[in-house]
């Protein structure tokens, strides 16, 4: 029966992760198939891999060895010439590089390599990709349950199948071809983690999302700050932001002659920052212990906007964070804050309705107010016009001006000025959040 086992090769067994549309079709794998590429398939994985993020970018990828007409040339050449890369490996001879580099006793190690690559950041993106929801997994190509145990599994024993970069490229394919990042569907109140900034915020996972819905048309912090700097350090050459989230305040920032660094602590926000303002400094830290190299001492501006502050819970990390803010500043530097001074209301649950490029729903609002710790809750309920639902559960700490007031001294700020608008600095403050600026003390 030797032979007949020959003449029929066992059906290799399907990968254990292939969702529930792909198994139906998993006979059918040799009907309709494209025509075999004149390139080699690797080549054409590599460009799906990289030529959407240059793309994305506005670079136009170009890969002149990787023509049809170059790969069919070549093709055409004496086998002698292209066995065991013997053409290229002659060049390297003639440019005088060493028998160690030209022919190298173990071949250039790719196995090793791949393996490597996918288990240093494949598997971590995996999963990231897994917990933001992945598009082949909602269109029913991947089981997400049998590629989470397949993840899991290669994070505990021996090799990474090499099929999971396939998975990988297809779904980062796909994603790039959509204009914002898909919605993870959350049953309300089932998977939300308040302690996880991304878990707890549906803008956190979708970037570009957070830019179309939070970022304040109108530039009132944006003139808060220039005004403020206008006042007090006119002469201002470095301004830092932590907690910059997309940065779309700091790349709004008065631009000439100015650095401006941000600090984020959520990778996927600075990610999406760098790919959006390549011309700002922008690096992945946390503001209760960030210390920038070349930025100690030597900022002008510090700056804390949009309620980051207020994802601090505690006195402690409040006076670790201005202990960060002070350390990037010069005797003199200014510090910009805007952050949540008072309880919110909290009445029944406010609807409304959301509409920007990508986002149309609407969004149910309630607060919840814990006087003991001062941690104001948000519970926000989004239900998205194709029926996809997600809840954020956010988690504020109020601070009153008077424990404002105290944290700053205690940290060697001298405070100036409190207002919630820039165009009425003089008035009094009954706002639930508010700028507060102060001036580091020798
Ligand atoms: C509401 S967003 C504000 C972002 C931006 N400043 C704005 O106004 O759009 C809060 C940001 O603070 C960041 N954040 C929270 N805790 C942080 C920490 N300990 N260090 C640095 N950033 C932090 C979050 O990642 C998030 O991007």
């Amino acid at each position: 029966m030797a032979t007949a086992r020959i003449n029929q090769p066992e059906t290799p067994p399907p990968v254990p992760w292939l969702g529930y549309r792909t198994r139906a079709v998993l006979g059918d794998t040799d009907t309709g198939g494209a025509p075999v590429s004149v390139l080699p398939l690797p080549t054409l994985t590599g460009f799906a891999i990289h030529n959407p993020s240059y793309l994305t970018v506005g670079l136009w990828p170009v890969a002149p060895l990787a023509t049809p007409d170059l790969v069919r040339f070549t093709e055409q050449l004496p086998t002698s010439w292209r066995s065991g890369k013997a053409l290229f490996r002659a060049l390297l001879q003639r440019a005088g590089l060493p028998a160690l580099v030209t022919h190298p006793k173990r071949p250039e190690p790719f196995r090793d390599l791949m393996q490597h690559g996918l288990r240093r950041y494949g598997l971590p993106l995996l999963r990231r990709l897994l917990r933001e929801g992945m598009l082949l997994a909602d269109n029913g190509h991947v089981d997400p349950a049998a590629l989470t145990e397949a993840v899991k599994e290669a994070e505990q024993h021996g090799q990474v199948p090499s099929l999971l970069c396939d998975t990988l490229t297809v779904e980062l394919g796909l994603r790039s071809l959509t204009t914002s990042s898909p919605v993870p569907a959350v049953t309300p109140g089932a998977t939300v983690n308040p302690t996880d900034l991304t878990s707890s915020n549906l803008l956190y996972r979708c970037p570009e999302w957070y830019d179309e819905v939070q970022t304040d048309p109108s530039g009132t912090a944006v003139r808060a700050v220039e005004d403020l700097i206008a006042d007090y350090v006119p002469d201002a050459t470095t301004v830092v932001e932590f907690g910059c989230g997309t940065a779309a305040d700091l790349q709004r920032m008065a631009t000439s002659g100015v650095s401006r660094v941000g600090v984020d602590l959520q990778p996927a926000m600075i990610a999406h920052a760098r790919l959006r303002h390549p011309d700002l400094d922008l690096r992945i830290g946390d503001m209760r212990t960030a210390r920038l190299t070349g930025l100690l001492g030597s900022a002008d501006v510090v700056a804390c906007l949009g309620n980051s502050l207020a994802y601090l819970h505690t006195d402690d990390e409040i006076g670790d964070a201005l202990a960060t803010f002070a350390a990037h500043l010069h005797p003199g530097g200014l510090l910009v804050l805007f952050t949540p001074i008072q309880p919110p209301a909290t009445g029944a649950a406010r609807t409304s309705r959301v509409d920007t490029a990508s986002v149309h729903g609407t969004v149910t609002i309630r607060y919840e107010w814990n006087p003991q710790n001062q941690i104001s809750t948000l519970h926000r309920h989004w239900l998205l016009d194709d029926g996809r639902t997600s809840t954020d559960v956010i988690r504020r700490r109020v601070i009153s001006p008077g424990e404002l007031h105290n944290h700053l001294n205690a940290a060697r700020f001298q405070h100036l000025e409190t207002f919630a608008d820039p165009a009425r600095r003089n008035e009094p403050v009954d706002a639930p959040s508010a700028y507060t600026a102060a001036r580091l003390m020798a």
